[in-house]
């Protein structure tokens, strides 16, 4: 197998032979733990985020895991430092990673913000940062890519983040729901046209999962409120979504096209559903009413 010394922030010697993954917000949260899944199965990855502070630490601490060299670097691993929502830095952030891998097979559009306001308390700006970091940056990344995917000939896998907030409409997300439902039907869009140069694109709806953003903008009561209407009663994990994107990007699901798979413990399942009819079904399958 030959070996190249990649270009770009990468350090040590790499196989070129191995797939390219390309996850954006790939600095914390749900998009770290998607590029870790590619890498322990063998992937180059390329983490693209808007916040170099952290994707540095983040780089270095994967390099530390992985026993690379002493800056934390691994050959397998390349920092990208750019916006999504900018087309120039989106078109020089894919040409950084060409430029040190040379083929992009997958790309996993995880990028974004939330905004969670009242419709009369949401301003013009905060309307637009969401739809252009949620929204825009999708469509930007993936044109971006796919003339790389379509190079090699193989075609790839696109897997778009979307949420549940983007399946059902709640209060104070009129930002944030309406960017991810139309997330779902660029994911549709995307698949019913790329499909024909062999490119799939599917969606992920998580529910709620611990991370940064959720930490933000989940208050004590909204995540018990969160318990209290999952099936499974609890939130997900960012390794969780990352075992469902990486399915959908894998020889696995090579059939799979223009789906989007909910990871939320049956929270859309669910349905709102009544509070005293959940407690009932809870004790008789628990055995403790006999109602
Ligand atoms: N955490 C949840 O409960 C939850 C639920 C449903 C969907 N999601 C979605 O999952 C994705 C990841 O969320 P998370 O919880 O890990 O959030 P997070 O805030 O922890 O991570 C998001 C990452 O995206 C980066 N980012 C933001 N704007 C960017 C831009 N313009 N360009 C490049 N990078 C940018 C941030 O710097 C950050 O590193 C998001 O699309 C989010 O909407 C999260």
């Amino acid at each position: 197998m030959s070996e190249i010394r990649a270009s770009g922030s990468t350090s040590a010697t790499t196989s070129v032979s191995a797939p390219v993954a390309l996850v954006t917000g790939g600095a914390r949260g749900i998009g770290l733990a998607i590029g870790r899944w590619f890498l322990a199965r063998g992937y180059r990855v390329a983490l693209l985020d808007i916040d170099e502070a952290t994707l540095t630490r983040a780089v270095a601490e994967i390099g530390e895991a992985g026993g690379s060299d002493r800056s934390g670097r691994s050959g397998r691993l390349l920092a990208v430092h750019a916006d999504v929502s900018d087309p120039a830095q989106v078109e020089a952030a894919v040409a950084q990673v060409d430029a040190a891998f040379g083929r992009i097979d997958a790309l996993v559009n995880n990028a974004g913000v939330a905004v969670f306001k009242a419709i009369g308390e949401t301003s013009f700006a905060e309307w637009r940062h969401v739809m252009a970091t949620n929204l825009d940056g999708i469509f930007l990344c993936t044109q971006a890519v796919v003339p790389l995917m379509q190079r090699g000939g193989c075609g790839g896998a696109v897997v778009n983040i979307a949420s549940i907030s983007g399946l059902r409409a709640s209060t104070m997300r009129v930002a944030y729901g309406t960017s991810k439902a139309a997330v779902i039907h660029l994911t549709r869009q995307q698949a019913v046209e790329l499909g024909n140069a062999g490119i799939r694109v599917n969606a992920v709806a998580p529910g709620p999962v611990d991370t940064e953003m959720a930490r933000l903008v989940h208050s004590a009561a909204i995540r018990r409120d969160y318990h209290d209407a999952i099936p499974l009663n609890r939130y997900g994990t960012p390794e969780e979504i990352a075992e469902v994107v990486g399915f959908l990007c894998s020889e696995a699901a090579a059939y799979v096209n223009g789906q989007v798979i909910a990871a939320d413990g049956g929270f859309d399942a669910a349905g709102i559903g009544l509070p005293t009819l959940r407690g009932a079904a809870t004790g008789a399958a628990t055995g403790t009413t006999g109602a």
